[in-house]
């Protein structure tokens, strides 16, 4: 049986203080996970300071500017102005906080391994100023190990002891950018401690400002879980995926199909398929799991393979096109093509990984004109360094292309008018399901 550690007097100074709102939380990289969370705390009465190194995102912040879309303009604005919320380049105050959260990017290199150097930098930084009586609290996807093999023996350097002096847990972030439903709030939170009385101090500091907080044994279970949910989707989007190529050499609709098999109550849910996967977490997070397997001598396929189809899916998309304009006498090469939508999901501004910037890189290499429109996304740059605009959608840009390719489905956009004027329509999401007569012009994914 295991034996409960004695409550640290450090861990009880410290919950009193998360309880009666007097700890100072620092959030450590105020992104589209940092902020939201930064502001929530500061709502219910802490005083917050975000870090950032990009002083761009810390000067806004400090003016009141929001960049975050699922943050609430007039909510940041107030935070700012009450002075509870405030952000800095300089880290030698992390001392003063009690509750630190580190919310850093967690890429992969060029070679697809995970790139944690993020998350080491800021465990260095907080290792310098690390006191007695401080929770470090990590957000950032990552591989199972990461919390006790790479942060605690950097924090521990300090000569500080784990579950007495300082704390330490990994609680993912389950943010759905643009999710109106599902948001930071009311999202349940799994923690994981170091220790008992880690944990017992991180569940007390989420509990302060997520409805549902749920412990789990080990920050190794709460690693795990994030990096399964995000691979759990990445499957079943590559299935879906891969159904869509073999809907199209059948001839079928898979869009038929999705529509028909979503008519069964029980044993399935739904997955659309689309032009690839984007964003910060479907398209790397998987990578994470994958890597550390190797170490346990396992190559974990249906992640290798998930990442394969999923990869494709921009060539399926160019060769959609390719065969479209054939149908009509014409060639890519010389072709007005018009992108709808770059951004990764719908109705979302985040470009990051998005299947739409390697369609337009195909299309461009052979020989295409490439625009487009993206409401949410004024521009952007490429990975060669070369920036994009968006260009007003109007009946004119529409007609006079050679095709409009719809990439994202967002909303705002008027599909009947998308597929009144324009001669051929690509459209790799479904976002024209609504325009049911006169669509002979419509080329569906
Ligand atoms: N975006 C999502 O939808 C989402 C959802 C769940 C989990 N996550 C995970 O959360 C983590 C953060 O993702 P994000 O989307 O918020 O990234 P982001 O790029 O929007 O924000 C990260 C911030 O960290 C800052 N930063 C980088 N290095 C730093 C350092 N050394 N010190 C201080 N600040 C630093 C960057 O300047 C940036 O502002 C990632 O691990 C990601 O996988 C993201």
């Amino acid at each position: 049986m295991k034996l409960l550690e004695a409550p640290s007097i450090r861990a009880s100074a410290l919950k009193k203080k998360i309880t009666d709102r007097t700890a100072v939380v620092g959030v450590v990289g105020i992104g589209y996970v940092g902020l939201p969370l930064a502001v929530e705390k500061a709502k219910v009465g802490f005083d917050v300071i975000g870090y950032d190194r990009n002083p761009i995102r810390v000067d806004q912040l400090n003016q009141g500017l929001n960049y975050i879309r699922d943050v609430r303009d007039e909510e940041l604005t107030d935070m700012v102005e009450s002075r509870k919320l405030r952000a800095t380049t300089d880290f030698s105050s992390l001392a003063s906080c009690d509750c630190i959260v580190i919310c850093v990017p967690t890429p992969l290199t060029l070679n697809k391994e995970p790139d944690i150097s993020y998350i080491r930098a800021v465990a260095k930084e907080i290792a310098k100023t690390l006191r007695a009586g401080q929770l470090v609290s990590l957000e950032s996807t990552t591989y199972p190990g990461t919390t006790q093999e790479v942060l605690l023996p950097l924090l521990s350097e300090s000569g500080l002891k784990i579950g007495e002096d300082f704390f330490l847990s990994f609680s993912p972030e389950r943010v759905d950018p643009g999710n109106a439903r599902y948001t930071t709030k009311n999202t349940s939170k799994v923690v994981g401690g170091v220790t008992d009385a880690c944990l017992d101090v991180a569940t007390t500091f989420y509990q302060q400002t997520i409805a549902s907080v749920y412990p789990v044994s080990s920050p190794k279970v709460a690693e795990m879980t994030k990096v399964f949910e995000n691979t759990f989707r990445a499957v079943n989007i590559a299935l879906v995926n891969e159904m869509t190529l073999l809907c199209d050499r059948l001839g079928i609709s898979v869009w038929d199909v999705l529509d028909a098999a979503s008519t069964k109550p029980f044993g399935i849910m739904r997955f659309d398929p689309g032009p690839g996967v984007g964003g910060h977490c479907i398209p790397l997070d998987p990578f994470y799991l994958a890597w550390k397997a190797r170490e346990y001598d396992m190559n974990v396929r249906f992640i290798e393979l998930a990442g394969e189809i999923n990869w494709t899916m921009p060539y399926f998309v160019r060769e959609k096109v390719m065969r479209a304009l054939n149908e009509r006498g014409e060639s890519i090469k010389g072709s007005d093509l018009f992108m709808l939508g770059v951004a990764y999901k719908k109705d979302i501004e985040d470009w990051r990984e998005s299947p739409a910037l390697k369609v337009m890189e195909l299309l461009r290499k052979d020989g295409a004109r490439i625009n487009y429109y993206d409401p949410h996304v004024p521009s952007f740059t490429d990975e060669h360094g070369e920036m994009w605009h968006s260009i007003p959608l109007s009946r004119e840009v529409m007609e006079r292309a050679s095709a409009v390719i719809i990439l994202t489905d967002h909303s705002v956009i008027d599909y009947k008018k998308v597929v009144d004027c324009a001669r051929l329509v690509i459209d790799t999401r479904n976002a024209t399901k609504g325009v049911r007569a006169d669509r002979q012009n419509v080329v569906m994914l």
